[in-house]
């Protein structure tokens, strides 16, 4: 079957032929993968500055944002059946006994580091034609969801952060919603992950603002508009200006992954506030940021600044269901985040271009 690898030792990317996987045990399941989505972490890959191929390979197949359709299921399978779409949770648990959160199937909290991930680390990933895996990692989708579920994989990321959330605001009496003054959240950046990010915290009540670097009339732009968020121009105001704007801010969402505008955002989080980082910066010079005022904040203000990576199967779940309230709520901002389909014949070019906001290849 045809796949998209990465050669790290040759730093060289191109399509392969790689042998088909077939079903061995009785609880996995056979996938035809239909779309696979590209993300900043493919283009890290692709610019051999992170990821790594399986042990016993000089190659790793790339792709860890999948649909797929099930064609053959082994003979303890439950969760799904042969017709079922359904989408793959990404990390894999470590081996270790000492090891709590892998071993109760919390590997996005693993504590050795000797966790795998499809098309990142050690296992092969999913821009590829088919795929063979255990269904406890397989998760079912909805036909009515098939032109935009392949979104779910970066709509985990709000979903882990969600649950984040709700852990942390269990340490204020009462409910954030009492008070509308506690209901506004700024999210930082209009790529993929801060749109379905700021759909989630629509669909949570939020008052949501989004600020980005993106020009008024560039399609993330107009998401932000068409799902009723407020865009405040990265280009017209430094991030120390969001609270004068927004009012008391008591949640922030970054998806930027540039350590200026998380800095000078968390230096302006409102009263009893929750920082949640998302974005992953690459590594550099050190930069100026205001860090007396950074501190004394986080300590007046009860500040709480959580970094989050990975989701476990419930985000998943959790992202089916935000999904389909997503594309009852406003549709067309849900289909015009994906900006490209192209083939796999095409895939290498796609991931080597940025641009838009979603590129999807279609597979299957
Ligand atoms: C993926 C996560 C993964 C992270 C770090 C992200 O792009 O969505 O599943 O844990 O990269 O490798
Ligand atoms: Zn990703």
């Amino acid at each position: 079957m045809r796949a998209l690898a990465v050669f790290p030792s040759s730093r060289e990317i191109r399509l392969i032929d790689h042998p088909e996987p077939v079903v061995q045990r009785p609880t996995d399941v056979k996938l035809r993968i239909l779309e696979a989505g590209v993300c900043g972490t493919d283009r890290e890959i692709t610019s051999f500055e992170y990821g790594m191929p399986p042990a016993d390979s000089a190659y790793l197949i790339i792709g860890h944002e999948a649909l797929g359709e099930v064609i053959e299921v082994g003979g303890d399978v439950t969760a799904v059946a042969p017709g079922d779409l359904a989408v793959l949770t990404v990390r894999r648990p470590c081996p270790h006994e000492r090891c709590t959160p892998c071993r109760h199937s919390r590997q996005d909290f693993c504590i050795t580091g000797d966790f795998t991930e499809r098309g990142i680390k050690g296992i092969h990933g999913y821009m590829t034609e088919f795929v063979v895996e255990d269904e406890q990692y397989v998760v079912k989708v909805p036909r009515e969801l098939r032109d935009v579920a392949v979104l779910i994989e970066p709509l985990t990321v709000a979903e882990k952060a969600a649950e984040q959330v709700r852990v942390l605001t269990q340490r204020l009496p009462g409910d954030l919603k009492n008070d509308p003054s506690n209901l506004n959240a700024v999210v930082l950046g209009a790529g993929p992950i801060g749109l379905l990010g700021a759909m989630k915290l629509l669909r949570g009540g939020f008052n949501t603002w989004v600020y980005s670097m993106d020009k008024p009339g560039s399609p993330n732009v107009r998401v932000v508009e068409d799902i009723g968020a407020q865009f405040i121009s990265a280009a017209e105001h430094p991030p120390t200006d969001l609270a004068k704007i927004v009012g008391n801010i008591s949640l922030m969402y970054e998806a930027t992954g540039i350590a200026t505008v998380f800095f000078g955002a968390l230096s302006v989080l409102g009263v009893n506030g929750v920082f949640i980082s998302t974005g992953v910066p690459a590594m550099g010079e050190p930069v100026e940021i205001d860090a007396r005022r950074i501190m004394r904040n986080a300590v007046l203000d009860n500040h709480v600044i959580c970094g989050t990576v990975n989701a476990g199967r419930a985000s998943f779940e959790e992202a089916v269901d935000d999904l389909g309230w997503f594309m009852r709520t406003f549709p067309a901002a849900v289909r015009a985040l994906i900006t490209s389909r192209s083939t796999l014949d095409d895939a290498r070019e796609a991931v080597l271009t940025p641009g838009g906001v979603k590129s999807v290849i279609t597979i299957g």
